[in-house]
């Protein structure tokens, strides 16, 4: 399966490169500090952040997008969870948060709290299918505080699958077998988002995101809020 793929890899990486950046341990070691910093800056703005909230991260690697987050919020709550032992050995080692061991395919979660923002950053298209996706939404949804968000980040899009496949068959970071990518189309989250009565943004990668970030021109990021009645 796609995810147990994943997770084998990602247990490996975290060994090789566990004196690394936390952001090139979580696989963006093609951007320089600065250029990681931009990015996660971004999105902040884009979540609107006050600076006391509590966060969950998705598959939160060793913890480099919401450490960086920390960085410019210190009085936020930071904890997350990801599949991957090592990592998470690493995130409880360097970061100062709550990281735990979790599959996020699981169907029930069992996390007894809530948090004002949920992220998961670079990690859907691990997921074995869609309906491992949905399950993962829903349990998402059940963990939101009232006025909460929650951002999917850096998202393969299926309108350009074929094309994002080709360009990574040419390249070395292509791997075959069962450890590829799920792509989503936007209609995935545009129904969750009418299914839950949530506002939705769609952020295309391509037309907002700095040219050095790696696939940008096949990435989105959703944002959704809970609606007032
Ligand atoms: C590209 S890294 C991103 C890490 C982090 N979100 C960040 O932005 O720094 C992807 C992470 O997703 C995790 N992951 C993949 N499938 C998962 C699953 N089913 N449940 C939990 N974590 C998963 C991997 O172990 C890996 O740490």
């Amino acid at each position: 399966m796609r995810s147990r793929e994943w997770g084998k890899i990602w247990n490996k990486r975290s060994v090789i490169l566990k004196e690394e950046d936390l952001y090139s341990i979580d696989g963006f070691n093609m951007l320089t500090c600065y250029q990681w910093n931009t990015i996660v800056r971004f999105f902040c703005n884009k979540l609107c952040i006050n600076g006391n909230e509590r966060f969950l991260e998705v598959g939160c690697g060793c913890g480099a997008f919401l450490s960086e987050i920390k960085k410019e919020y210190n009085d936020i709550c930071i904890s997350g969870f990801d599949i991957s032992e090592n990592i998470i050995k690493i995130a409880n080692q360097k970061v100062d948060g709550e990281f735990f061991v979790k599959d996020a395919s699981d169907k029930e979660w069992n996390i007894d709290k809530s948090f004002d923002i949920i992220i998961s950053f670079s990690v859907f298209h691990y997921f074995d299918n869609l309906i491992s996706s949905e399950n993962s939404m829903e349990n998402i949804l059940d963990l939101l505080a009232e006025d909460g968000k929650i951002m999917i980040g850096d998202i393969p899009d299926k309108f350009y699958e074929e094309k994002d496949k080709e360009i990574r068959k040419q390249g070395k970071r292509n791997r075959d077998g069962k450890a590829n990518h799920l792509y989503y189309s936007k209609d995935f989250f545009i129904d969750f988002s009418k299914k839950h009565n949530m506002k939705i943004e769609i952020i295309d990668h391509r037309y907002h995101i700095k040219d050095f970030f790696p696939n940008k021109d096949f990435r989105y990021t959703v944002i959704l809020k809970k609606e007032h009645k």
